[in-house]
This record gives structure tokens, sequence and C-alpha cells, in this order.
């Protein structure tokens, strides 16, 4: 291990999922306006860093992470210049921003794809990974990750020619393969470090690199598909592709990278969070996976038990520190509550689970992330009906459990154990109209159980209360 400290070792880092965090025009979504508004409540928390989910524009598939235009701010979330704002104010505070670097797709609506989409002869149709189809089927049997069927789609306007994409269709996947495109990446990464980001947690980016056989896999579904991140995580090759990104861009900033590394086994960890590394850190989801069998399908679910839960955090802290330093989450955004999902015991599921979930947590090794709401100890939402949660996961996560053979209440059960709107609920600011996260317009999200118990307000002089711990 490398002992020198590097400057981003200190920091605490707080997500912000910005359509959930503050609405300061009651037009029911979250917005750069409120989250400026609440910079003195970050600061007084003792946060060092703000990260934020994307706010790029994007027709919002998921959530933003189908992103159509990398250089300008989704108009729901406010304009350049108020973001430009909020970074100079949060500088202020002493406060550094990273944002979320979404480049193993984007949006189908991205300019690259439509135009890939209108011309055969265009240059954009390299940009993206088009194969021809199989007997009138898709090129192969790999399964999105979302559960939403093929990872492939036929392009628009084609009768034998497939797009790949890893998640949704609306997210079809950048093909790495061409340099010209990582060349217009990292301009577009540059660019945002040059006005000042201090770096960015870098989503799904094991999967830049697919198996260039495009075959067929053993199925693992009554679908007869088969679980693409086998051909398509961490695979042979994807090294080169992560040491060329970092030195054209990371690194002419001294920036901090916080990859979204699925599929990392712990013997490969010195590549990416080694002296040497592709990134400062990554998360780890070895534990944070404890609950379903494979990572993504939430009707796979297991019987963990807490030791098992202690083994893995064990596990997962002895191997980071024999090589790097780790990103301590309990949540995200695609997670649900911690006290919801670690706490067993109902009896528990409140401000002391959470206070004991926060004590374990900081005392782990590495940079702690908060989570929106974690530091109040928010709880998961109960929804009645499928129709009830915006997710495009948890949809088809639904479906994929119907599609098993369970019961409707089952998958509904599912759903709403692991759905990653549990998360992305309005934050719990007070006891005031949608617990005070606009004035009354209705949220574009249902808010999460017990908010008129767990909120800022209420937490906030409550020596025992969670917040208060944090
Ligand atoms: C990452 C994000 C998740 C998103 C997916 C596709 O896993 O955390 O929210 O849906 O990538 O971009």
């Amino acid at each position: 291990m490398d002992t020198t400290k590097k400057w981003w070792q200190k920091e605490v880092i707080y997500q912000i999922h910005p359509a959930s965090f503050k609405d300061s025009n009651n037009d029911g979504v979250g917005d750069l306006q409120g989250i400026i508004s609440k910079l003195s409540y970050l600061h007084d928390l003792g946060i060092t860093m703000i990260w934020l989910s994307p706010i790029y524009c994007s027709p919002m598939v998921d959530n933003d992470y189908d992103i159509s235009d990398y250089q300008q701010i989704n108009p729901r979330f406010g304009t350049m210049a108020d973001f430009d704002a909020l970074l100079a104010q949060a500088k202020a505070l002493g406060i550094k921003v990273i944002m979320d670097l979404v480049i193993n797709h984007t949006s189908d609506q991205h300019k690259w794809f439509q135009k890939a989409i209108q011309d055969p002869n265009s240059k954009y149709r390299d940009y993206y990974i088009l194969r021809p189809g199989k007997d009138g089927h898709a090129p192969n049997n790999w399964r999105s990750n979302f559960g939403s069927g093929s990872a492939w789609s036929l392009l628009p306007g084609e009768k034998n020619l497939y797009y790949h994409h890893v998640f949704s269709p609306q997210q079809p996947d950048l093909n790495w393969e061409n340099p010209e495109l990582r060349q217009a990446l990292y301009r577009m990464i540059n660019w945002w470090l040059a006005k000042g980001l201090a770096g960015f947690r870098i989503d799904a980016i094991t999967f830049i690199k697919k198996d260039q056989d495009f075959a067929d896999i053993t199925p693992d579904g009554k679908d007869g598909l088969g679980k693409v991140k086998r051909k398509a995580e961490n695979r042979p090759g994807i090294a080169a592709l992560l040491h060329e990104l970092r030195v054209n861009t990371f690194d002419k900033y001294d920036a901090i990278t916080v990859g979204e590394a699925s599929g990392v086994p712990y013997e490969q960890l010195t590549q990416f969070i080694g002296p040497q590394g592709y990134f400062s850190m990554i998360f780890d989801f070895h534990y944070a996976d404890v609950d379903i069998e494979s990572g993504s399908e939430w009707f796979k679910r297991t019987h963990w038990t807490v030791s098992e839960f202690k083994q893995l955090l064990f596990r997962s802290q002895l191997a980071i520190q024999k090589v790097g330093w780790g990103a301590n989450f309990l949540e995200n955004h695609d997670q649900p509550r911690s006290v919801s999902k670690y706490i067993k015991d109902p009896k528990y599921q409140n401000q002391i689970g959470a206070t004991a979930l926060a004590l374990l947590y900081f005392l782990l090794r590495g940079t702690p992330f908060i989570y929106q709401g974690q530091e109040l100890g928010m709880v998961n939402a109960k929804r009645q009906t499928i129709a009830e949660f915006d997710d495009v996961s948890s949809h088809n996560n639904y479906a994929r459990a119907l599609a098993e053979g369970y019961s409707k209440t089952a998958a509904l059960g599912f759903v709403n154990q692991r759905s990653r709107d549990n998360a992305r609920t309005p934050f719990q600011w007070d006891n005031t109209v949608n617990a005070g996260f606009n004035e009354g317009h209705q949220p574009w999200l249902g808010l999460a159980q017990h908010c008129d118990q767990f909120n800022y307000a209420n937490e906030k002089d409550d020596p025992y209360s969670t917040y208060q711990f944090y």
C-alpha cells in the first residue's frame, strides 16, 4: 500500500440526487437552486464534497443516466448559470463538487445516435455497437441489466441491424473500440474539469469493454437469455481503455475519481486502486448485494445472516486496505434505505438502527459517502401498486418476477424491498406539506414512510437523533 496521503483521502462526500433534494420553484422536481439554498445545511453537517447525480440534458428514462447532451444542464434542474453559482457558492464554504460521468452509453436522443439512425454512411454509426441479426433475431442471447429483455434492439429504420444496450433500449452503448469516440469523450471530460470540478463518480465503467466475439451464452433464465455482464463486465482488454482514459483526463487535473466498478474480483483490486490504479477508489458491491443472489434480479433473494454480512464487510475492508483506499457506502440512489435493508428486526428500523449502522460505517477505513437522507435515518417507501414506481428497473424486475412464475403480490414485495425508488423519495426537511421538499406541488415521486417522524426539523435538536449522531 502506498502510504503517502492523497488530498482526497480527507474528504467526506455527500451524494445528492437532484430531483429529490429540494424543489425551489415548486414544480415537483428538485433543482440546482434548491441545492444552493441548502448549502449551509450541508456545511453544518460537516461534509467537504458533493457528488451530484446526473444533471445533464436527458429525456429521463433512467433518471438522467440517459444523457442526450453532455455539456448542457437539464432545464428541469436549472441552467448552466445555476450550476456555476452552485460551484462558486459551494467553494466559498470549502465544499468541492464532483459530477456523475456516464460514458458507457448515451440516451437514444443524443445527437450522435440520432445521426447514426438518419444516415447509414454517418461516422456516428461506429460510435455505437451495431451488429446484424441472426435468423431474424437479435445477434445473440445477452439479457440487459435492467431485466428488460434482450440487450439488443433494432436500429430504427433498419430490418436486420441491431444496436447493443447493456441497460434499457433508450441507453445505447458507446463503442469504446472507436478511438475517435474516445477522444470526443476525453474532450468533454476535460471541459468539465477545466470548469473547476474536483472529479467524477464514474458510472457503470466496467461495462465499456465487450467480448468481441459477441457469442451466445448458456441461458440462465426461462427467457432463454443470459446475463450480459458475463460478456460485458470487466472483460479482458478493459485495462488499456481505463488506463488511456485516466492519462488523457483525470491525471491532468489531479482529479478524484470514484469508479462504479462492479465485477472486479479482489485479486484485481491493485489494477483498479493501487498506486498506479485507474481510479482513486471504487465502490465494492460484494457486501451491498448480500440480500440478492446475482446483483440485478431482485426476485433471487438470499437468506442472509448478520454474521455473513459481517464476514463480507471484513473481507472487503481487508482486501481494499492491502492495496489502496476504500469508498464506503451504506446507501446510494440505486439501493434501498439501509435501515430497511440491513436491520432485520422491525423494532429497530428507526433511529436506533440507523445510528448503529452509522457507527459501524464511520469506523470503516476509507472515504465515507453519505447519501441524502441517510443522515436522518430515512426508511423505505411502501407502495401498493407497481404504477406508483417511476424507476425503469423496478418495472422490469416486476415483469421478470411474474415471468418466472411469482404472484403479483410476491413480485410487488420484491420490488418494494429492493426498488431504487426507495432512495429517490423527496428529502424530508420538516413537518410541513410534502415534508418541506417544496410548497405543495405533487412531487415527481411519492414520499417515504414515516416522513413526519424522521425529518430534519424533528431531529436537529434531539441529542439522540440520527442526524445529531452524524
Ligand atoms: C449505474 C447507475 C444507475 C444507472 C445505471 C445505468 O448503475 O448508478 O442508476 O441506472 O448505471 O446508467
